[in-house]
């Protein structure tokens, strides 16, 4: 039966015309209505306008109707770049960061993402489906509609297949909508130390092909970083993965000025992601690309780290995404809401910016924008209703509890009770 949201205060991220993203000063307008209706029609947004009703919109009167007095609606976030599958967890790091350990410090002692490596190693597909499945459950309660999940706690051939194909049987468990991004290159394993070069050989003459030909992956993505890999290695591997089809959306600049931003547009990349270490030379070359910027802000809060120049970017001209980055060593939480918060707070986004920083704009960076990310007429009715709120402002204001009240994918009202 079709549904109908009435008497809402204020739809919000409204688009009549829909746009793949939203840039520089167009940011800070955003569209709402309100006082609105919003039908859904099977999975779609069907129309929307302001109340009252007219009972003509649909030749069927039937309807399940919501109504949503005092509340708002807000399409799902969109969360292009976490690793949510992962086994276990890494507090014991985060107690040895508190004791003065930085992050590369705790990588080099075996930690970090080996450290994960080595759990995963040991889990079974079904623990780690298990696992994946109830931090799904929780970030769609939370709000998000849409999630890129990446590879890279496998680190060999087996393993790194291993988490393609949980990845792959959570698209089909889950009702969120997920997007998977082939990461081999993520770190050197253990085995590998050394040998770096026969590493980066195996990810593409062995992995690629094989994530390619069981296509496992939509996107490849690189840690092009100090430490980690380097801009040559990166050039490499993303040109293997676009022969395959893949295209790029890689780690850059989190702990350097990489080169990861400039290689990354060379093979226009979809995003760019983390950005801490950006300068006029980087966003020069950011702009005209149709790459996405994407900064992580939970990352840089949980690491203490200089944020990404968000302000220079945006007055620049260019779009910015934001997502979680949810992970077990660097971002332990994949709520879109306190990222809405943190954009606000550390970033000096207004509001209405970090809105489309969270929607419109993470949609695109996973190439979802054409059905998600906005409230428009065909687009996938992926949205929640929030509880009663003063403004749409009070979302990223009043961080830390869920303002998030009734959650609807693919046209259909989840009942948190009812999932596994
Ligand atoms: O995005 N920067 C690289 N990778 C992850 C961290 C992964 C981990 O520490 O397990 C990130 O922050
Ligand atoms: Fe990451």
């Amino acid at each position: 039966m079709p549904i109908l949201i009435i008497n809402i205060k204020e739809i919000v991220q409204v688009e009549e015309k829909p746009q793949m993203m939203v840039a520089g000063k167009s940011m800070s307008a955003l569209k709402t209505i309100k006082n609105g209706w919003l039908l859904i029609e099977e999975n779609r947004i069907k129309d929307f306008g302001k109340m009252p009703f007219p009972d003509t919109e649909s030749g069927n009167s039937e309807y399940e109707i919501i109504d949503a007095e005092g509340k708002m609606v807000f399409p799902s976030f969109c969360d292009s770049h976490t690793h949510l599958v992962y086994a276990g967890s890494r507090e014991i790091e985060y107690v040895d960061k508190i004791k003065g350990l930085s992050y590369e410090e705790i990588a080099k002692r075996g930690g970090g993402i080996l450290n994960s490596a080595r759990r995963l190693h040991d889990a079974s597909e079904d623990e780690l489906v298990e696992q994946a499945l109830h931090r799904l459950n929780e970030i769609m309660m939370f709000g998000t509609g849409a999630v890129e999940i990446k590879s890279g706690y496998g680190l060999t051939f087996e393993d790194e297949l291993k988490m393609l194909r949980v990845i792959r049987k959570l698209k089909k468990l889950s009702p969120l909508t997920i997007v998977p991004t082939f990461l081999g290159a993520h770190a050197v394993p253990a085995a590998f130390k050394g040998r770096q070069g026969e590493f980066v050989e195996m990810v593409i003459n062995e992995m690629i092909p094989m994530v390619a030909a069981e296509e496992l992956a939509d996107y490849i993505d690189v840690f092009c970083d100090r430490g980690f890999f380097t801009v040559h290695e990166t050039d490499c591997i993303l040109n293997a993965g676009m022969k395959y089809g893949m295209r790029a959306k890689i780690h850059a600049n989190e702990l350097d000025f990489s080169g990861g931003i400039q290689v990354g547009v060379k093979y226009n990349a979809l995003s760019v992601d983390h950005l801490e270490f950006t300068d006029e030379k980087e966003i020069e070359t950011l702009l005209g690309s149709e790459t996405m910027p994407t900064v992580l802000p939970g990352a840089a809060f949980f690491l203490e780290m200089v944020c990404a120049p968000v302000r220079r970017m945006i007055d620049a001209g260019l779009p910015v995404a934001m997502a979680s980055d949810f992970n077990p060593g660097s971002s332990p939480s994949g709520n879109m809401q306190f990222i809405l918060s943190l954009a606000c707070i550390k970033y000096r986004m207004l509001p209405e910016e970090a809105i489309h920083a969270v929607t419109i704009n993470s949609a695109y960076a996973m190439g979802l924008s054409s059905g998600y990310g906005s409230i428009a007429r065909g687009k996938i009715a992926n949205l929640f209703i929030t509880v009663p709120i003063p403004s749409y402002s009070f979302m990223p204001y009043a961080y830390g509890s869920n303002k998030v009240e009734t959650v609807i994918l693919n046209g259909k009202v989840i009942n948190s009770d009812s999932l596994r």
